[in-house]
């Protein structure tokens, strides 16, 4: 016979007004059991539901947030390059200043640009461009790019990585949803010059 909590049973005429049932201690442990189990089921569910769900959610924030201005087109004088910089479109509140990323911002002519990602493609330090050589140089190992972009010299294994961009009610726009590596779909630049994204 199970161990009761309460020594009492109701029976007959006396069954309305007596104490409610007792619950046994196999009972009690049992329902104790089945929550904690409960739980702990929900607590291990949360992270493989978000896993689940991310790639979706981040597809849906890529297609609002993708084009990204970088300013009036007039900052951005012909036969110049020059440094830009624009608000990651998939920033969190606790990500501050490292949302604002930098990119290089050639106008070769009229309606011809190139935007370029900062990252050297060897191990992704900022490259930066001095018009007097007319070449982007990394100052980590040394690597080196022409003004197109194109690996010149150095470890890196290729030229730089390239935006897509628009001209847009006279501003220029990058699709920024998306940082190119070398695991993205090639750039229009890209498939406009294959030769700049060839390994060397
Ligand atoms: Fe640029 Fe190594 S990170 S050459």
């Amino acid at each position: 016979m199970p161990e009761q909590i309460f020594d009492q049973q109701s029976t007959g005429d006396h069954a309305a007004t007596s104490p409610p049932k007792p619950i046994s201690r196999r009972n009690m442990l049992m329902v104790l059991g089945i929550g904690i189990n409960a739980v702990a089921a929900t607590l291990f569910s949360v992270p493989i539901i978000g896993y689940i769900f991310a790639p979706a959610r981040q597809r849906e924030m890529r297609a609002d947030l993708a084009w990204v201005s970088l300013g009036q087109i007039t900052q951005f004088p012909e036969g110049e390059t020059r440094l830009a910089t624009y608000r990651n479109p998939l920033v969190r509140p606790s990500d501050g200043d490292t949302a604002n990323i930098p990119c290089w911002v050639r106008h070769i002519s009229a309606d011809k640009w190139q935007v370029f990602a900062i990252n050297c493609t060897h191990l992704g330090c900022p490259v930066r461009w001095f018009p007097q050589s007319g070449l982007f140089m990394c100052p980590c190992h040394g690597g080196a790019y022409y003004a197109d972009g194109a690996r010149a010299s150095g470890p890196p294994p290729r030229g730089l990585f390239e935006y897509d961009y628009k001209v847009e009610n006279n501003e220029l726009w990058i699709k920024a949803g998306q940082v190119p590596t070398l695991a993205s779909p090639p750039s229009q630049a890209c498939a406009d010059q294959p030769k700049m994204c060839e390994c060397a």
